[in-house]
């Protein structure tokens, strides 16, 4: 058994040089957050399974906490070392200086993933890593830190694979969907990254109509906005784990807040259009948009298959439909998919279309797909796909 680890970064104080840092984010959404990165313009971008590594000082990785739409969270690599077994695993996570991030009366969270390693059990990683935590700080005097859930003033990340253990220090806490404007749940509501991932490979302008016509509690009309303003979208957000840890700059936070704040655009006359056949789903829609700083005054208690679209608007429709999950919902699905198909070729001629549905109901929209990324919602093995809805015949150029 073998512990070899390497000198910890200093991640937490702002006065020292860059860490390696690992934005994660769901399967399938690598090259989106990769794009995202490379245009906060982070040093030596990295696409990896899970996630997009960086280099970064703590401007960058403060930077990517607030304007980061698709990642999951934000991790600065600590230590890397073989261990095939839990004395090499304690051992390692002794030589790591958490006194640097840790106030005397802090909590510690650990959570752990494994893969292909002799430590297969996630719980008993954490738990050694936690052990080795606690023993390191209470032999330099500090008080026993207390075992809590998400709001953890530290919060550890462990990875294992194949034997090898990184252990990385999550500075976002809470994860980075939760971006402060959710004031209401809905139901089934869409994830914020996922959202945002679809408002991305869209294509749209963010000036043509944006029109969701299953907008639920209006999650993608809500990261539509911030899109098309250029609105960071963790300004909304009160806190991030960095915030807890000794060596947190407040002034370099209120630096790249305050550019954050000036880097903002109007949404101007872009028109934020929003159906859902329950009425307390359209409140729950007004009640989001307004907590996230946005009004609109097109949305509209509607069945989706009564929109009458307006012609030679050139919107770009965004929408998560229903799945009916539910045991016989299957067939009602794939007849209201298909009804779909064909209105939005009569009334959205022209529009853009990028949903996201689960893969073995795509067929049934009887649409060509231009673009479909695989992706998971939930459990459920989806793909968000695009098209450009053919003109009207009458309006085609002739052939
Ligand atoms: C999967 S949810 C959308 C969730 C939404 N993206 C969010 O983040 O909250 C589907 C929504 O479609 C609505 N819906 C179902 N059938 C509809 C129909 N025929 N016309 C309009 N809305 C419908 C439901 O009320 C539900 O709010």
């Amino acid at each position: 058994m073998s512990a070899s680890p390497s000198r910890p970064l200093i991640a937490g104080d702002p006065t020292v040089g860059p860490s390696v840092c690992f934005a994660t984010c769901a399967p399938g959404l690598e090259p989106v957050l990769h794009r995202e990165l490379q245009a906060l313009r982070m040093p030596k971008v990295e696409r990896q399974v899970g996630g997009v590594r960086f280099t970064g000082g703590p401007a960058d990785w403060m930077r990517a906490n607030l304007w980061l739409r698709t990642a999951g969270r934000v991790l600065l690599r600590l230590t890397r070392y073989e261990a095939h077994g839990s004395e090499a695993l304690y051992a390692g996570a002794l030589e790591c200086e958490w006194e640097r991030w840790l106030r005397p009366g802090g909590t510690v969270r650990v959570d752990a993933q494994s893969k292909d390693s002799d430590l297969d059990h996630t719980r008993f990683v954490e738990q050694r890593i936690k052990d080795a935590i606690v023993d390191r700080v209470t032999r330099r005097g500090a008080p026993r830190p207390q075992v809590v859930g998400e709001e953890a003033h530290l919060r550890v990340h462990a990875h294992v694979y194949r034997n090898r253990v990184t252990l990385s220090l999550d500075s976002s806490g809470a994860a980075l969907r939760k971006r402060g404007w959710r004031y209401a749940q809905g139901q089934a509501p869409l994830s914020e990254t996922l959202a945002a991932a679809m408002v991305q490979l869209s294509g749209w302008n963010g000036k043509a109509p944006l029109v969701d016509p299953f907008c639920g509690s209006g999650t993608l009309l809500v990261e539509g906005a911030l899109w098309a303003t250029n609105t960071a979208p963790g300004l909304l957000r009160d806190r991030f784990g960095f915030m807890a840890w000794p060596g947190f700059s407040a002034k370099l936070w209120e630096r790249e807040r305050k550019a954050a704040e000036a880097a903002r655009r109007p949404l101007g006359k872009t028109r934020l259009v929003g159906l859902d056949h329950r009425p307390e789903r359209i409140a729950e829609a007004q009640a989001n948009l307004t907590a996230a700083g946005f009004s609109s005054t097109d949305l509209q208690v509607l069945d989706a298959r009564a929109w009458a679209g307006k012609p030679g608007w050139n919107a770009q429709i965004l929408t998560n439909p229903p799945y009916g999950v539910r045991v016989g919902e299957e067939a009602k699905m794939l007849g209201l998919y298909e009804q779909l198909g064909q209105h939005w070729k009569a009334v959205a001629q022209g529009y853009g279309l990028t949903l996201i549905a689960p893969v073995e109901l795509l067929p049934a929209f009887g649409l060509a797909w231009e673009q479909q990324v695989p992706v998971k919602n939930g459990a459920l093995e989806c793909a968000i796909v695009s098209t450009q809805l053919p003109e009207s015949e009458s309006a085609a150029p002739p052939a």
